[in-house]
């Protein structure tokens, strides 16, 4: 019984392929030292003479292409484990049909279907959920400590200066083992209490960068991105006040803090430099005062 979040691996069990000449890889695998075990639909199963259920799986295909490996896990809680780290990930399901059976996850579900089209329609990106919010605070320490003092937030990314100061964090709300966001909330210090941007994640990739074509057909300009951010590794496209991200980092309570050095260079991996620059600063409060930028707790 594993005691980490690591979902705990057994062994590496078999692999899918696929093949456009399905006889030649047939007779191949026999040259190979395959046996084969069990046929199903258009799939062919080949064991080897230990006690694995089958070893390779041969599919029919438009291309040579490789499908995947298929590990065992340990429990039905590592299968769990694994599940969560996908966030496109199958629900447990039943093997059947395949020699051996058992249960199975399956982390992406982007395989696309052979002899049909993908057809993407223009539109706005729909948002699937809030994901974060964050504020410009004038005494980062002051902030920090209310924040992690009073509510369950826990720091996943936190910068410093050069003095060594810490001068931001990027936390995630702590939801013990279940995975949350890398952040739901961060803070900065800088010369004026106010919000930063509001964001919203969408379903993918697709669907943040037709949503950024259509908010530029329509005339609008964003701020910042399309790019890859370093802390949380989403994929932003700011409009100054909100922000489309998908593919965000998944955290719980056995990520560790991360602490680094503050660098221009630390926000984005990559960015379309195509952005009009700078964010629209919503000055709200007295420049000194302390402001929780909270508004409601809710429960639903
Ligand atoms: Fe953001």
């Amino acid at each position: 019984m594993s005691t980490t979040s690591k979902t705990s691996i057994l062994r590496v069990a078999h692999v899918y392929y696929k093949h456009k000449n399905v006889a030649k890889q047939q007779q191949f695998l026999a040259d190979f030292g395959f046996i084969e075990t069990e046929r199903h639909g258009s799939k062919i199963y080949y064991r080897g003479y230990g006690s694995e259920p089958f070893l390779y799986c041969l599919e029919p295909g438009i291309e040579d292409e490789f499908g995947g490996a298929g590990l065992v896990v340990e429990s039905l809680e590592d299968l769990e484990k694994a599940r969560a780290i996908f966030p496109t990930a199958s629900e447990v399901y039943d093997l059947v049909n395949v020699p051996g059976g058992g249960k199975c996850v399956t982390p992406q579900q982007k395989n696309r279907p052979v002899n049909s089209f993908q057809r993407f329609q223009k539109g706005p990106a729909t948002v699937h959920k809030m994901g974060h919010f964050g504020m410009c605070v004038t005494d980062f320490q002051k902030a920090y400590d209310f924040y992690t003092k009073h509510f369950n937030f826990v720091a996943s990314d936190v910068q410093y200066d050069e003095a060594g100061t810490d001068i931001s964090a990027f936390m995630h709300i702590d939801l013990g083992e279940e995975f949350t966001d890398h952040h739901t909330f961060f803070i900065f210090q800088g010369p004026k209490s106010h919000v930063h941007h509001s964001s919203f994640e969408v379903h993918d990739f697709d669907t943040e960068v037709i949503g950024h074509d259509w908010l530029r057909a329509k005339g609008y300009r964003n701020c910042w991105g399309v790019g890859r951010h370093i802390m949380g590794s989403q994929i932003f496209d700011y409009w100054f006040i909100v922000e489309h991200y998908v593919d965000g980092d998944q955290v719980n309570c056995h990520t560790k803090t991360n602490r680094s050095a503050a660098s221009p260079d630390g926000l984005h991996v990559w960015e379309m430099l195509n952005s009009l620059s700078g964010f629209v600063e919503y000055t709200k409060y007295n420049d000194n005062a302390f402001d929780t930028g909270l508004k409601s707790f809710m429960i639903y």
